[in-house]
């Protein structure tokens, strides 16, 4: 029974709402805990069976004692933390995590939101059926992205942001490596924007894909040594790769101090002078001049490629000849104040997830299948109390394991991914389907 436990929620961040939302209405009381008692009082206000505390959660004694009054802890704070969260509900002295939880007795549900979360229960849901029927997966390749809904991908980029830019910039400098044809294929990070590929997952946008980082150990994470392709990417519209790829040959994505411009007598470089200087060029020069240095940095684009690229750039602002630049440390901070200043969502807009799987098959009498599991989720439009798509697939997915771990359906202890068993999976699945309506639509394509 749920009805009745308590639940220490940690966080206040936009994936909360949804997951407190479900937990009060099955009746479970919720403390949320935040380190600002005005962010969990706003998560509280309008639900019955909650109540706000303020902690902070790198307080181990705080959290302890806050701890010990619950029967379950959500930690939806930054991971790092999240060991000493642990380390809280287990308040036991042993080597390891896993064993530690194991000892303690005590269910550690990991990665329950969406990737990694939805898109690994949905891997596994048809690894398993086909390998139960006697078949292979012979490739697997994975696309997930959160973006504008297609109506509101109203920028050269097609992206907008809904906190800051830079974690997010800095990850597209991430290296990737995957299982291509049986070979380990790499990309460096310098070259990841040069690795997207169009991905034709529905005829309503035009996306992009590019590795997600290590693909490598999913092969035998997800128990498929039989596949020869084992790819994960992430997804964005078309031409954003080109104006990221721009903007990196240019220099803006430099973590080195920005050299002031001013010469001592205070006066802020226009952008058009920082980016002649980030190009090397004298501050003197004309803005045609800096353009043709940019088109000969980027002679990877083609001329279509190139004039729609030098327009993105004109609609950031960095070719402006009297725009004052508001320098920051580095010039990618600099870039990240403007872009996050033009690229926030506006009220009324919406975001999207979308989600894919592509399996290819070879069933146990040598046929062969490839089949696509697909999620595409649209947000509510921005207003007081809406739930984006990522806060639906992040936060639902998180209620829906802690009402099952406090129902008893999760009975392994130790630390346990939902997608480790099979039976865990299939229940979790069928509680986001039947629950929220979440599901990864699944299509024979060839
Ligand atoms: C809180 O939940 C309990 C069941 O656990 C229920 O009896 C009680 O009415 C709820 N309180 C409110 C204010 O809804
Ligand atoms: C894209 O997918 C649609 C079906 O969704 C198909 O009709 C079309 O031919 C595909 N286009 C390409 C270029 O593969
Ligand atoms: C340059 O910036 C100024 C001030 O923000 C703006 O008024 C002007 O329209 C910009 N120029 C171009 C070409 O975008």
């Amino acid at each position: 029974m749920s009805q009745g436990s308590q639940v220490l929620l940690l966080g206040a961040g936009f994936v909360c709402e949804p997951a407190v939302q479900v937990l009060s209405d099955a009746g479970v009381h919720v403390t949320v805990a935040c380190r600002t008692l005005a962010a969990a009082q706003s998560l509280t206000k309008s639900l019955a069976n909650t109540t706000a505390i303020e902690l902070d959660a790198g307080d181990d004694e705080a959290l302890s004692a806050a701890v010990g009054k619950v029967d379950l802890v959500v930690s939806l704070i930054p991971y790092t933390l999240h060991p000493a969260v642990v380390e809280a509900a287990i308040k036991h002295k042993k080597p390891e995590l896993d064993q530690k939880a194991k000892d303690a007795g005590i269910t550690v549900l990991n990665e329950i939101g969406l990737d990694p979360g939805i898109d690994h229960l949905y891997a596994v849901k048809t690894i398993d059926e086909v390998h139960r029927a006697g078949g292979k997966i012979t490739s697997f390749t994975s696309y997930c992205g959160g973006l504008p809904a297609p109506a509101n991908a109203d920028n050269p980029l097609g992206y907008k942001f809904s906190w800051s830019p830079r974690g997010g910039l800095l990850a597209l400098l991430n290296p990737g490596q995957w299982y291509q044809d049986g070979q380990i294929a790499k990309v460096e990070g310098k070259d990841l924007m040069a690795s997207a590929k169009p991905q034709n997952i529905s005829q309503d946008f035009d996306l992009v894909g590019y590795p997600n980082r290590d693909s490598v150990s999913f092969r035998e994470f997800y128990a498929i040594p039989e596949a020869h392709t084992v790819f994960r990417g992430t997804l964005r519209y078309s031409g954003y790769p080109e104006i990221i790829r721009t903007l990196i040959s240019i220099g803006y994505f430099s973590q080195d101090r920005l050299v002031s411009l001013d010469g001592g007598n205070k006066t802020p470089p226009t952008w058009l002078q920082l980016t002649a200087q980030l190009l090397g060029l004298e501050s003197t020069v004309t803005q045609s001049q800096v353009r043709d240095a940019i088109a000969s940095k980027v002679q990877f684009l083609g001329s279509n490629e190139l004039t729609k690229v030098l327009s993105g750039l004109e609609w950031i602002g960095i070719l402006n000849e009297t725009e004052p630049v508001t320098p920051k440390d580095t010039p990618l901070d600099t870039l990240c104040e403007v872009l996050q200043g033009k690229m926030a969502y506006a009220d009324g807009e919406r975001d999207m997830v979308v989600l894919q799987h592509i399996f290819e098959i070879e069933h146990a009498d040598g046929s062969k299948e490839k089949r696509s599991s697909t999620l595409i989720e649209y947000g509510e439009p921005i207003a007081p109390g809406y739930r984006s798509a990522m806060a639906k697939l992040v936060g639902l997915p998180c209620a829906v394991g802690v009402l099952a771990v406090l129902e008893g359906k999760i009975s392994m202890k130790g630390m346990v991914a939902p997608w480790s068993d099979p039976v865990i999976a299939a229940y979790l699945t069928d509680q986001l389907r039947t629950k929220h309506g979440i599901e990864l639509a699944e299509e024979v394509i060839a």
